[in-house]
């Protein structure tokens, strides 16, 4: 029988990059349960949509009764966590959300994997939980403490917490992937690079917050999603994975870079103020990845770039459907400021 794998929150950025890559370069059935948030968007899927292997479900990881009949219904054997609400501002702004989806949901679906004796169960979490290094700090491994700093890092970190406990307590099958900042096709312009790249293509400011000199590692996302299916195949029970490009970069820099890459001049960024608790730098030590998982970063960051600004351009329609929906309307009423 075929394996089928539930995918939480695919219709999201690494969700949709995700299913993608599953559908390409492994025989699995993939279920899609997501909620649709202003970050889900079935159009990000529109090229799999069709293949007899994929099917969406519409609802809430908090729903236990809907995670239970996909579970049921698809006879899913494994799954693969990636719901969440996922961007800091927003966290800043109002923390429940965060509660609700990335602790509950987590809660509810551990509840119903382990009602219905899933085999897998990896769930995908960020660098974020482990707080913020200066700047000559070494890399954060997987024995690095949880010190979240922002709502949003202390809702995933709970999360890894709860999952910790199942592998401990219920001897859930379970595996826990940290990765560093994404990048690539289809992530919503509310995140840094797609935010600059978008915003330049139309002569609009470039909200740099602060100083502009934290420091962020940055991950094609195809990378990372090589990492999910390395650890899901091949991860130990009850293990961590660190994730990261090996590519620390500053965010002016990154600006800068997308600049070029536009032929854009610099006037167009914009010092603004500071994201309030604003973790100075991450970095992520991914050695255990590779020697267990034999997974590596592949692509660098000046050609995964130069891919996702090629993306953009050639997708301004997809660009135009998000910016003219819901991402507009929220942050003009909350940051009419950083619009401009
Ligand atoms: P995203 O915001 O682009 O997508 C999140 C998806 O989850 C959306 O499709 C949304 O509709 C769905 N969703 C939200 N709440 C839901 C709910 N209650 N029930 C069902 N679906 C719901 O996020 P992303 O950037 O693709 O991140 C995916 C995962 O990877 C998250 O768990 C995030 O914490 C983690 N992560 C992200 C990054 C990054 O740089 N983007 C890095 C490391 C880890
Ligand atoms: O490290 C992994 C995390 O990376 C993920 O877990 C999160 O889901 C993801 O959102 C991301 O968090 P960051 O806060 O690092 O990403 P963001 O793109 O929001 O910001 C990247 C950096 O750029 C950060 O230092 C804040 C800064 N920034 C961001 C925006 C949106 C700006 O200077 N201006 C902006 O307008």
């Amino acid at each position: 029988m075929s394996t089928t794998v539930l995918v939480t929150g695919g219709a999201g950025f690494i969700g949709s990059n995700l299913i993608r890559w599953i559908l390409r370069h492994r025989s699995w059935h993939v279920v899609n349960l997501d909620a649709l948030t202003y970050a889900g968007n079935l159009e990000n899927l529109r090229d799999v949509e069709s293949d007899p292997r994929y099917a969406f479900v519409y609802g809430r990881v908090e729903d236990a009764a809907a995670v239970s009949q996909v579970l049921q219904e698809y006879d899913v054997c494994g799954i693969i966590h990636c719901a969440a609400e996922s961007h800091v501002d927003r966290s800043i702004l109002s923390v429940e959300p965060f509660v609700e989806t990335n602790v509950r949901g987590t809660l509810v679906l551990l509840e119903a994997a382990r009602s219905h004796g899933i085999e897998r169960f990896v769930h995908v979490s960020t660098d974020e939980v482990y707080g913020s290094l200066g700047p000559n700090d070494p890399p954060f491994t997987e024995e690095s403490p949880l010190q979240p700093n922002s709502p949003y890092a202390a809702s995933k970190a709970a999360a890894d917490c709860l999952v910790r406990a199942f592998v401990h307590t219920y001897g859930m099958p379970a595996i826990v992937t940290r990765c560093s900042n994404n990048y690539g096709p289809y992530q919503f312009p509310e995140k840094l690079i797609p935010l600059m790249i978008t915003n330049a293509l139309d002569d609009q400011p470039l909200p740099v917050y602060g100083d502009g000199q934290q420091v962020r590692d940055w991950i094609y996302v195809d990378d990372h999603c090589r990492g999910v299916v390395a650890a899901y195949e091949r991860g130990r029970i009850g293990e961590t994975y660190n994730f990261g490009g090996r590519s620390e970069r500053r965010n002016l820099d990154v600006v800068y870079s997308i600049l070029r890459i536009l032929g854009k001049t610099d006037d167009l960024v914009r010092h603004v103020p500071d994201r309030p608790g604003h973790d100075r730098r991450y970095a992520i030590d991914c050695t255990k990845a590779e020697r267990e998982l034999g997974w590596m970063p592949e692509i660098s960051f000046d050609e995964g770039l130069e891919r996702t600004v090629r993306w953009y351009l050639d997708n301004q329609s997809w660009v135009q459907s998000v910016r003219a929906g819901e991402y507009r309307r929220y942050y003009q009423q909350q940051y009419g400021w950083r619009m401009g």
